[in-house]
């Protein structure tokens, strides 16, 4: 499949995505404490297979191996999150040196490797502390955020200039508070919508926070969005795609884009917003750029007995999954990065995560010849590329994910890598795709070299 390099900018970041509780391991080291993540592991009957992050890739202890695989993979950025818990481990309170120490050399050693490090700060890991005070139902939580988001933009602000300030908040509040998959598992509309508003709400605090501890930051969010098609042409089914979308897309882009929270969606929920006067303004702080996560697309049609937003994902016959059975269509990922161009006006774009899990078979010689990641990679690659043809602002493309990790509820089984992962010996194996994704970051060089 051929990929429109020359639709792609000469200082293209090609980037991995990691997160801090899915890779490092390490939980109890170095003055770090549980986030709701190690309490919703340990919860009976939450995660497949009763799999922990405890370990995980023990990344905390082979960080230098694993830039040599980001060099090996011929990747010049990596998209990696921040451990909360490591670095304010009561939630909010004194800062804890030596959880501060861990980036401070993991970002030196990715810049001595040619390596631009983007930062997100919170990929879904608490301080336990603060979940316990109420968590992000409450505002405090927010106005925490916003200080242990200065005090890492302090500390690593010198040398990392891109900033995130949430990885996904969709997942955080409604799966974590209304569906009950994620932690902390709660299934409570009210609790639900709550959250979201005060993680949109710690966004914005943590935006302006990061710009005075760190000025020239390039601050961020990052979303996981999905393009969303009506199951049938009845009223019903469209009337739920626009719920969907409202409750997917909208509700997370029109707040940060200063268009406040959607009236629509507002009546779904049915729930009052925690609002203060000036909230507004704090969350469409102006940002440099946005971070599109981009899996799968959604066929809904009308629940009118279901919950909020009483849209039903439909499973369709016929159509390629991956071995998360999420539906495969890479002109999705092409649909979303030209909305955000045309409809939110964005000035610059990353896609900062997609990827896809498939069983992998380690052969008798210990290579993974994973077709079709190197396919789904391949086809959603040359989507972006033809975004970005047709005007859409793309600055770079970090794949999830350099490593098979812990996929959150999945546990350990459903494997995201470009490198394989034994995890009983912490071998790693780049695969199939990661060789693949390697000639691919090459040939966009070639194509520069040649044009200039
Ligand atoms: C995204 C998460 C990431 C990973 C991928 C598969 O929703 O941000 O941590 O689990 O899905």
């Amino acid at each position: 499949m051929a990929i429109d390099y020359a639709a792609l900018p000469e200082d293209f970041l090609w980037g991995t995505a990691t997160s801090a509780y899915q890779i490092e391991g390490a939980v109890a080291e170095d003055g770090r404490s549980p986030s709701i993540w190690d309490t919703f592991a340990r919860t009976p009957g939450t995660i497949d297979n009763g799999h922990r992050g405890d370990t995980a890739c023990d990344h905390y202890h082979r960080w230098r191996e694993d830039i040599g695989l980001m060099r090996r993979l011929g990747t010049n950025a990596y998209r990696l999150s921040l451990a909360w818990p490591r670095i304010v481990p009561g939630g909010d309170g004194p800062v804890n040196a030596k959880g501060l120490d861990f980036y401070d050399r993991l970002i030196d050693g990715l810049l001595e490797a040619g390596i631009t490090p983007s930062v997100t700060l919170y990929h879904w890991d608490l301080p336990q502390a603060l979940q316990d005070r109420g968590g992000w139902p409450e505002r405090d939580t927010a106005e925490h955020f916003a200080a242990y988001a200065s005090a890492a933009a302090a500390r690593l602000g010198d040398r990392v200039h891109h900033w995130a300030t949430l990885n996904e908040p969709l997942c955080s509040a409604w799966i974590g508070h209304l569906e009950g998959t994620m932690a902390p598992g709660l299934t409570d509309l009210t609790a639900a919508v709550r959250a979201s508003y005060h993680l949109l709400l710690g966004h914005g605090l943590a935006t302006r926070a990061i710009r005075a501890a760190a000025p020239g930051a390039q601050v961020g969010i990052v979303n996981n969005l999905s393009t969303i098609h009506a199951a049938t042409d009845s009223p019903e089914d469209l009337a739920a795609a626009t719920r969907m979308d409202g409750h997917t897309n909208r509700w997370w882009l029109d707040p940060v884009h200063g268009h406040g929270f959607p009236a629509d969606m507002r009546e779904v929920y049915g729930v009052d917003l925690p609002e203060r006067p000036g909230d507004l303004v704090t969350i469409a702080a102006p940002l440099d750029w946005l971070g599109l996560n981009y899996y799968f697309p959604q066929v809904v049609t009308a629940d009118p007995d279901g919950p909020a937003p009483r849209a039903a994902t439909v499973r369709r016959a016929d159509v390629p999954r991956t071995g998360m059975d999420w539906e495969i269509d890479a002109s999705g990922i092409e649909t979303l990065l030209l909305r955000l161009t045309d409809e939110y006006g964005a000035r610059k774009l990353y896609v900062t995560e997609n990827g896809s899990a498939f069983p992998d078979t380690v052969r008798p010689d210990g290579t993974i010849d994973d077709r079709e990641r190197q396919d789904y990679l391949e086809r959603h690659l040359a989507a972006c590329a033809s975004a970005a043809r047709k005007g859409a602002p793309l600055a770079g493309y970090f794949a999830w994910s350099l490593l098979d990790n812990f996929e959150w509820a999945y546990g350990y089984d459903k494997r995201f890598g470009l490198v394989h992962v034994d995890y009983a010996t912490q071998t790693r194996t780049i695969k199939g795709s990661g060789h693949r994704y390697a000639n691919l970051i090459r040939g966009h060089a070639d194509r520069t070299r040649r044009a200039a």
